[in-house]
């Protein structure tokens, strides 16, 4: 699938600029990194994907279609997994938890029971089916929200600093879940500061300022300048980029 964001802006009642003509095109199924300082309306710009919030101006286009008319088939495409885990959190088990989705949709159980299983699989949480979501970990609680995410089979997951407050473990752990979907022909766009965990495996990387892409392109092509873009280099210089598989030193 093909979501275009078309010169989005963005303004709030405070005077806060939120979006500023951001403009980008997304692509299924490319492993995206988007990246900028703080406040340049990363999460603003993945949420007009699922019509979470609306531009002043501008427009967003799913195959060609304006949002609008298709809103509630993109919902079940794009999977959007929050920057909070907890904030995601629906049931009380982890298999009630995943289950919130198709039961609000009214599904059969038969409908959906093989999609829950393979998302709690696929999220590495085959076996915890009967566990407290409130006595999961860090880690387990964003695989969760990502296994949640992935029972209504979206060709695109968005993932909002998916990294925060992992330990290096988990973070690979999740990390892996997220290589297998792309594997596997699902889209990943992972909103991230974090580059040393996931630019060695992404084929896209765009960057915001001030709510507009500043830069975009490939992981190499942009590495020179990624200090001047207020970016944190990952360790290692360029030719070390393509096999700097960050995974292969976690645990
Ligand atoms: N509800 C709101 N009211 C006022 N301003 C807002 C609101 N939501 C976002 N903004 C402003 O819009 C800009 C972009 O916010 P956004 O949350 O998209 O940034 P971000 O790039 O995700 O930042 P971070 O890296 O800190 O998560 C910020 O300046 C923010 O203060
Ligand atoms: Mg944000």
């Amino acid at each position: 699938m093909r979501i275009e964001f078309r010169a989005l802006r963005k303004t709030f009642p405070d005077g806060a600029v939120g979006l500023d003509g951001a403009s980008l095109s997304l692509e299924t199924p490319s492993f995206t990194v988007l990246s900028g300082r703080n406040g340049s309306g990363k999460s603003l710009l993945v949420r007009h994907a699922l019509g979470l919030e609306t531009a002043d101006s501008g427009e967003v286009l799913v195959d060609g279609a304006p949002l609008g008319t298709a809103l509630a088939a993109t919902r079940r495409r794009v999977a959007l997994v929050f920057q909070e885990p907890e904030h995601q959190i629906l049931g009380v088990t982890v298999r009630e938890d995943a289950e919130f989705g198709p039961r609000a949709a009214r599904e059969r159980p038969d409908a959906y029971s093989a999609r829950v299983s393979a998302a709690l699989k696929a999220a590495g949480l085959a076996g915890f089916e009967g566990r407290l979501c409130a006595g999961l970990s860090g880690g387990e609680k964003r695989r969760l929200a990502v296994a949640s995410a992935l029972v209504s089979e979206p060709e695109l997951i968005v993932l909002d600093e998916p990294f925060n407050g992992l330990d290096l473990a988990g973070a690979s752990d999740l990390l892996r879940v997220l290589l297998r979907l792309n594997a596997a022909g699902v889209g990943v766009l992972v909103v991230t500061h974090d580059l040393e965990k996931c630019l060695a495996h992404a084929d896209r990387l765009v960057v915001l300022g001030s709510g507009r892409v500043v830069r975009e392109g490939s992981p190499a092509s942009l590495w020179e300048e990624l200090p001047a873009l207020g970016l944190r280099r990952p360790p290692g210089g360029l030719d070390r980029l393509a096999e700097m598989s960050w995974l292969e030193t976690a645990p």
